[in-house]
This record gives structure tokens, sequence and C-alpha cells, in this order.
């Protein structure tokens, strides 16, 4: 392990392989020694500070899945070297903005996660009753984790065209997603932050916006095991966000052909859906599936598998 690497092309074909942006460290005391788990780093520029700023989901060493905190890392270059600021839980002390309507309090008020045996993994599938599912919605984890902060693993940070940054993390034991707005220098959360799909399951979501919706690609949490992609949209990155069907056409499009979304690229006018396909016994060898966006009459965003395509296909798919 040696931290996160960086490769850069000019074409999106040949890319050329700029070493570790983004170092772990020797250091025991350091958040990211070296044998934590760093997952899913991302990488946004700030055009007011000229910095890059990189944020990751990182687990610290030898402690499991268990710490679920972001880390944030800045740098002058893409390529690095980045230097790690923190890492920590999100926005402790900071109720989310729909739970503090007055509906929302008022079933809020009622939760309470000491009534749930606390020794039982939430994954397990005993706890998913009706009820459970109905506190987590009211914000059972959110009131659970709110003096600690919320927690945050799998994530993408979206940038939008005012210059406002966005962290786009799994909360509450993976169950919910929060989407977290980032401080004028991408640095920090200013603490205004919106809860998406309660109880839903949601992972590795990816955002892009066309012609003023916002759309939104995640993975339910079958760990490394891929799982059918579902597929939102919202009129504004803090939403309401409504669920639609599978964006995914096909054969193989229940396991996402077998990848599970990591981020959207935009190409000229167009939007290419890259996704992980990973290799768990051997993560190194893991491998990538990009495929491009179609859209259909309606303009709902969709994805079918092309085994081979390069960037006229976008062309052909527009015909
Ligand atoms: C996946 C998640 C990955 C990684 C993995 C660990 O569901 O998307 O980012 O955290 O679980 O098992």
């Amino acid at each position: 392990m040696v931290g996160v690497d960086v490769y850069s092309s000019t074409d999106l074909v040949n890319w050329k392989n700029e070493g570790v942006a983004l170092e772990v460290s020797d250091d025991p005391a350091s958040d990211i020694t070296r044998g934590c788990v760093l997952e899913r780093p991302k990488v946004i520029y700030n055009a007011k500070t000229g910095k890059f700023v990189m944020w990751f989901h990182l687990e610290l060493k030898g402690n499991g899945y268990n710490a679920a905190r972001a880390g944030v890392a800045v740098s002058d270059s893409p390529v690095g070297p980045f230097t790690f600021l923190r890492s920590g839980r999100v926005n402790p002390g900071v109720l989310p903005l729909d739970l503090q309507t007055e509906e929302a309090q008022a079933k809020y008020t009622e939760v309470n996660y000491d009534t749930y045996n606390k020794d039982k993994d939430p994954q397990a599938e005993e706890w998913w009753t009706e009820q459970f599912l109905a506190d987590v919605e009211a914000g059972m984890f959110a009131k659970r984790d709110l003096e600690g902060g919320q927690m945050s693993r799998d994530m993408t940070l979206y940038v939008d065209e005012d210059g406002t940054a966005y962290h786009i993390y799994s909360a509450e034991e993976n169950l919910t997603l929060n989407i977290a707005e980032l401080s004028e220098d991408y640095l920090s959360h200013t603490g205004k932050y919106v809860r998406v799909a309660p109880a839903g399951h949601n992972e590795a979501p990816a955002i892009f916006k066309k012609d003023g919706t916002y759309w939104m690609i995640t993975s339910g949490c079958t760990g490394w095991a891929p799982n059918a992609a579902r597929m939102f949209s919202a009129p504004s990155v803090m939403g309401p966000w409504t669920q639609y069907e599978n964006p995914c056409r096909g054969e193989k499009s229940e396991i996402t052909y077998g990848g599970q979304s990591t981020y959207i690229l935009p190409y000229n006018g167009n939007y290419i859906f890259m996704a992980d396909i990973w290799r768990p016994k051997f993560p190194s060898d893991g491998r990538y599936l990009w495929l491009p966006i179609q859209f259909d009459e309606n303009g709902i965003p969709y994805l079918e598998y092309m085994s081979a395509w390069d960037l006229n296909t976008f062309k052909a798919v527009e015909e």
C-alpha cells in the first residue's frame, strides 16, 4: 500500500503514470498510516484558492470499517504531492436540514437507537423490520451519530456551476446518503446537509447535471460483489431527490455488468459512466468499466453494455 496513485491523459485512451499523489504515512500515529483503508478518493479544483482538494473514505488501521471517516488533503498540483490535513466524521452536532422541519421533528424526537440490541450488526437481516426502517427514516442513526458527526463511507464530490462543492457519502451504517455542502475553500463542511433515500441502502454515489437536472447513480450494498444500480434525479443538489428504475438495460443489468459506480465524467456535452470491477482477492488487479450514458426520448439516462467503444460513439448514440 503506497497511497493514492494518479494517471493523466489528454485523450482518455492513452494514460501516463504520474506516481503517488497522496502517500500513506510511516508514522503509526498518523490517521493515514500504512495499513489504513483509504477508498474512493476524489479530487476537485478550487478556482478561488487555486488548490486541488482531495476527499476520501478513511478507515483507521486495525479497526475494520468502524471509523467511517472522511479524510481531506490539499495540493498545488493535481499530481500532488497532496498534504493530508485531517480526518473525521461529518458535521458533528448539526442536524440535517430535512430533520429540522416541524413534521420531521415530531418523529425524530420519538426514535431511540438504544431500544435496539446494540450488539447486533445494523446490517443483519433480522433488523430489517418495517419498524426498523421507519425508525431509520425518522432519523434514528442521524440522532445516534449527532454528537460525534455522521458516518462517511463511500463518497463522491460534486462542484456545481456556481462553484459550490458538495460531499456526497453513505452515512447511517450505509443506510442513508448525505449530501453536505463544503466551505468556500472546499476544506471543511458548512453544516448544511440533507439526507437522501433514508433507509434506502445506497453506496457508490456518482452525480452529473444535464439541462438543469441533477442525476445520481448509486449501487446497493453487497460488499465487493456487484449488484443492481439505482438512479435518482433532483432539481437542485440539495434535493428533493426522486428515485427511478435501474438505469442499466440488457444482459447482466442486474449486476451493473459486473461493475459498481464510481464517477461520471462530463465529456463535450456527453457523460461517461465509470465503474469499478473489484477483484477483492487481488485488489491491484481490479478493472474498470466505462460506458457512454445514453438518454431516452424523455431525456432519462440509461446504460447499455458495450464490449468496445470510443469517443466517436457519442455521435452514434445521438443519431
Ligand atoms: C463496498 C463499497 C466499497 C468498499 C467495500 C468494502 O460495498 O462500495 O467502496 O467499501 O464495500 O467491503
